[in-house]
């Protein structure tokens, strides 16, 4: 029996990629590397890597490399956020604001902030080099570029997919013709892929927005936020979502670019906190609670500067901080289920999530006895 055969409602996304498990390895800007993304796809997962914070040729790098290691499918991911507004006076509030701390360190705040990087909404050039080299899948955080741009690269043959937090959001995806929607809960590590920032967000966890858009759209749902092992992947896939998208889980793994004080953040015998957090970026993250998200709610804390313009001055005082030994203004992006992490290589956390998602079936099946 062909397995992969798309007969099987369970498989139509697992044939529509290319892979052989349900398991997507998270797309993780600065974390997620090559080598992740090679292992995860040799595993029969999806492997991904973020270029979010990447311009075209750091992409086309990635994206060679990676080739390199595997001729199996793996997924680039794109921020499509609003493009920053410029605004010196907020800037210099938040500069100032943030310079007792700077001085902690022997540093100065930088004389100004900027968008350090682009939206994929307007970079072209990003655009193009994804045209040419045609990368097996592309997603899309933080909202969805033009529909011109969607129609072309469908037309070269890439599966889209794209991250919602809300049924409205979700509506839109589907709207546009993407392929499938990766549903994110308020449980996940790293950014909200909220469209608009200004926007009331819900917060709606894994749960409740699985089951929602498995009811109330025709796309495919891939579940992230908070699924750790294969109990949890079970878990959605009971909910209707054809696979899950796992980040925290991978963020210890040898292949990632995560450095040795995130991954003793990440140590079964760390019990600290997440926290979602604007502070570090300028939009809504979760991270590990530090120095830096205590500032950010602080009573006297200034308006934030626009996102990505945010994350210079975050990453500035990280740098200050870093060079005198101290990390405690880092970006380390966790979600809720973080105790759960362990450090394996990513191959081997994929073919281990894979047989405990066949023993939790199993048990799953074993519930039908609750009734006698
Ligand atoms: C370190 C880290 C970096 C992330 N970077 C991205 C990113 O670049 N693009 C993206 O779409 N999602 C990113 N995410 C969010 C993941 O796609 C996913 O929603 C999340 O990891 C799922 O929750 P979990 O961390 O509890 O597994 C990141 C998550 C983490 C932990």
């Amino acid at each position: 029996m062909n397995t992969a055969s798309p007969r099987n409602p369970h498989q139509k996304l697992l044939s529509l990629l290319g892979i052989t498990t349900p398991i997507i390895q998270a797309p993780m800007a600065g974390v997620s590397t090559p080598a992740m993304a090679a292992a995860v796809a040799k595993a029969g997962g999806l492997g991904s890597l973020g270029v979010g914070a990447t311009d075209a040729a750091g992409a086309r790098k990635m994206i060679h490399e990676t080739r390199a290691l595997t001729g199996k499918p793996f997924n680039i991911n794109l921020f499509c956020h609003v493009p920053a507004t410029a605004d010196a006076a907020r800037e210099g509030a938040w500069l100032n604001y943030l310079a007792p701390e700077f001085a902690k360190f022997g540093a100065t705040p930088p004389a100004s902030l900027n968008e350090i990087y682009k939206t994929f909404v307007t970079d072209d050039a990003m655009y193009q080099m994804l045209l040419e080299e045609k990368p097996p899948v592309v997603s899309f955080h933080f909202g969805l570029p033009a529909q011109e741009k969607i129609d072309a690269l469908h037309a070269a043959g890439i599966v889209l997919l794209a991250s919602a937090t809300s049924l409205a959001e979700a509506r839109r995806i589907e709207a546009a013709g993407i392929d499938a929607i990766v549903a994110q809960g308020i449980e996940a590590g790293g950014h909200r892929g909220v469209f608009d920032t200004d926007g009331y967000d819900e917060g709606l966890g894994t749960l409740a927005l699985v089951r929602v858009l498995v009811e109330r759209t025709g796309l495919p749902v891939i579940a992230a936020g908070g699924i750790m092992d294969g109990a949890g992947i079970a878990a959605v896939l009971a909910l209707g979502a054809q696979a899950a998208q796992l980040g925290t889980a991978f963020v210890a793994s040898k292949e990632s670019s995560a450095d040795a004080a995130y991954r003793a953040a990440l140590a079964a015998e760390s019990t600290r906190p997440t926290t979602l957090t604007r502070a570090i970026s300028g939009r809504a993250a979760r991270g590990f609670t530090n120095r830096l998200t205590e500032l950010g709610v602080a009573p006297d804390a200034p308006a934030l500067p626009d996102y990505p313009i945010t994350y210079d001055a975050g990453k500035a005082l990280n740098a200050a901080a870093k060079a005198k030994g101290n990390s405690d203004y880092a970006a380390q992006w966790a979600g809720q289920a973080v105790p759960l992490a362990r450090s394996l290589p990513a191959g081997e956390l994929v073919v281990q999530l894979t047989a405990e998602l066949k023993e939790a079936l199993e048990r799953l099946s074993g519930l039908r006895t609750l009734f006698g």
